[in-house]
C-alpha cells in the first residue's frame, strides 16, 4: 500500500513550490501519496516560515498536536526558513523530530527522512540544477524558481539569513520548466524570486547570466501556448525605464505588479537600507500608471519600524492617497533575530504600531471602496483555475482580482470573458458571456 503524506506549508509562494518539490520527489522515489489527514499519515512535514514572530510561536505547540495525533511509526520532519534559522535548537526543544532541513536543500528530502536525526540548514546550498518532478497543486498555474535566496539585506528581515545569498536559476532550466508545465496544461506562469528584476546578476557557478529579467520574460512570452506571465517580487529599487516599458508592452504579462513599499517615509527606508526614496517610488508608481494605465498595483507596507514618528507615518499615509494601491499586505513590525534592526533600541509602542496599522488598513478599505464599484457592467477576461463550494468556478483578472461565476468544471482552465454584476471589495461576481 502506497505511504501517505501530510504537509502543512506556511508562508510565501517560494514555500508552495519548495512543498511543490518535495511532494513530487517523495512521490517519485518512495511512492508517498498526499492525504489531508495528519492522522493516518506516515509522514508529516511542516514546511515554515520565519518572516514574523507569531508563525515561529506556533511551531512547537503545532509539533506537539502532530505528535499527539500522529500514527506511531510516523515521522515528523520541519523544513523551511524556521528550520534554516533553528536547526539544532528545534530537536532540543522537540526531540521526536525525524528530521529538519533548511529553506534551501529541499532537494535532500529523500536523505533526510532515511536517516536518523537528518539535520541541513546550509543556508548557500545550490540546488538550481537540480532536476525535481513535476507535481503542481493547481495544473492551470506553474510557479517557477528563477533565483533563490537575497542580496539584499534589509535591516528587518530574516530572509537573507535563512534562504542565504542570491543566485539566479540559468535561464535554460527556466524555459525548458516553463515548456513542460505549459505542455502539461498551464496557461499561466508565476516566476517567483525574492528579487526578481535582479534577475541574471549571479549563477550560482558564480558566472553572470546569459540573460536579464526583461529578456527573459520575453523570450518566455515566445512560448505559444502560454497566454499569462506573473512574477513576485520585484523590488523598486530595479524598475528601471526598461523593467516598466517591457512589462508595460507585453501583452502576455499580466497587469498586475507588486512594488513592496515598506514605508513611506524616506529616512526610514534609510534605516531599513532599501535603497529608494519616496520620491523615486511614487515617481516609479507614476510612470507605471502613465504607460500601463489598466495596472493593479499591491504592496507590502510595515508599520511601526523603529524610530517611526508620526510625521514618517503620515507619509506612509500620503503614498498611499497618492498611489491609491488596488491591494496592500500590511503587517506590524516584528523584530527577528540576526536582523540588525533587531539592535534598534528606538522601537515603537505596541498599541501605536496597532493603531497605525488600524489606520492604515482603515483607510485602504474606503480607497477599495472606490475603485471596485467601478467594476459594474464592465467585461474582463478571467482565467479559470478552482472549483469552489456551492457551485462556484473561481478565476482571475489580468489584475489579479478574483472573480466567481456560477459554474464548474467546464470553465477550468479557460479563458473567458465575464461580465460582472456584482462587484464585492475582495470578489468580483459575474457571469460568463
Ligand atoms: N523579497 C520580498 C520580501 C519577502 S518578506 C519583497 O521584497 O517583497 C515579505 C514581506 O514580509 C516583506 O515585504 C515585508 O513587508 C514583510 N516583512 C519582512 N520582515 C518583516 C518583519 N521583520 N516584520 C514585519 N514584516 C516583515
Ligand atoms: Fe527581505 Fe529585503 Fe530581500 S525584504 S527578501 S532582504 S529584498
Amino acid at each position: 500500500m502506497a505511504k501517505k503524506l501530510f504537509i502543512e506549508t506556511l508562508g510565501c509562494a517560494m514555500n508552495v513550490r519548495d512543498s511543490e518539490h518535495m511532494i513530487a520527489e517523495l512521490n517519485r522515489v518512495e511512492r508517498y501519496d498526499l492525504t489531508k489527514n495528519y492522522s493516518e499519515a506516515d509522514l508529516i512535514i511542516i514546511n515554515t516560515c520565519s518572516v514574523r514572530e507569531k508563525p515561529v510561536n506556533k511551531l512547537f505547540s503545532e509539533i506537539g498536536h502532530f505528535l499527539k495525533h500522529k500514527k506511531p511509526d510516523a515521522k515528523i520532519g520541519v523544513c523551511g526558513c524556521t528550520a534554516s534559522h533553528l536547526g539544532d535548537e528545534i530537536f532540543k526543544r522537540a526531540p521526536n523530530v525525524n528530521f529538519v532541513l533548511g529553506a534551501r536543500n529541499v532537494s535532500k528530502i529523500i536523505k533526510a527522512v532515511n536517516t536518523e536525526k537528518f539535520l541541513d540548514t546550509n543556508i548557500n546550498y545550490d540546488e538550481s540544477a537540480y532536476a525535481f518532478g513535476d507535481f503542481r497543486q493547481n495544473p492551470y498555474k506553474a510557479y517557477i524558481n528563477i533565483s533563490i535566496g537575497c542580496d539584499k539585506k534589509c535591516a528587518f528581515c530574516i530572509v537573507p539569513h535563512t534562504r542565504g545569498e542570491e543566485i539566479s536559476i540559468p535561464h535554460e532550466l527556466i524555459l525548458s520548466e516553463a515548456q513542460r508545465a505549459v505542455r502539461a496544461g498551464a496557461k499561466e506562469l508565476f516566476l517567483l524570486g525574492q528579487n526578481v528584476n535582479n534577475y541574471g546578476k549571479r549563477l550560482g557557478s558564480g558566472k553572470k547570466g546569459g540573460l536579464n529579467f526583461t529578456a527573459l520574460l520575453n523570450e518566455l512570452a515566445k512560448i505559444d501556448e502560454l497566454k499569462r506571465i506573473r512574477f513576485t517580487s520585484p523590488h523598486p529599487l530595479h524598475m528601471d525605464d526598461e523593467f516598466l516599458e517591457v512589462f508595460a508592452s507585453n501583452p502576455k504579462i499580466c497587469k498586475s505588479m507588486h512594488m513592496p513599499l515598506q514605508s513611506g517615509s524616506t529616512d526610514i527606508l534609510r534605516k531599513m537600507k532599501r535603497g529608494y526614496t519616496k520620491e523615486w517610488f511614487l515617481q516609479r508608481a507614476r510612470k507605471l500608471r502613465e504607460i500601463a494605465p489598466d495596472t493593479a498595483i499591491s504592496t507590502d507596507i510595515i508599520v511601526a519600524f523603529p524610530g517611526e514618528s508620526e510625521r514618517d507615518f503620515e507619509d506612509t499615509m500620503d503614498v498611499i492617497e497618492q498611489v491609491r494601491f488596488e491591494q496592500i499586505f500590511s503587517f506590524k513590525y516584528s523584530a527577528r533575530p540576526l536582523t540588525p534592526a533587531a539592535q534598534m533600541s528606538d522601537t515603537v509602542e505596541s498599541e501605536i504600531a496597532s493603531a497605525r496599522l488600524a489606520r492604515l488598513q482603515e483607510r485602504h478599505t474606503q480607497i477599495l471602496d472606490e475603485i471596485t464599484p467601478a467594476y459594474l457592467d464592465k467585461v474582463v477576461e478571467v482565467y479559470f483555475e478552482e472549483l469552489r463550494a456551492g457551485g462556484v468556478c473561481a478565476g482571475r483578472t489580468s489584475q489579479n482580482f478574483t472573480v466567481c461565476v456560477k459554474g464548474g468544471e467546464e470553465f477550468l482552465g479557460q479563458i473567458k470573458n465575464v461580465k460582472i454584476t456584482q462587484p464585492q471589495r475582495s470578489i468580483l461576481y459575474g457571469e460568463v458571456l
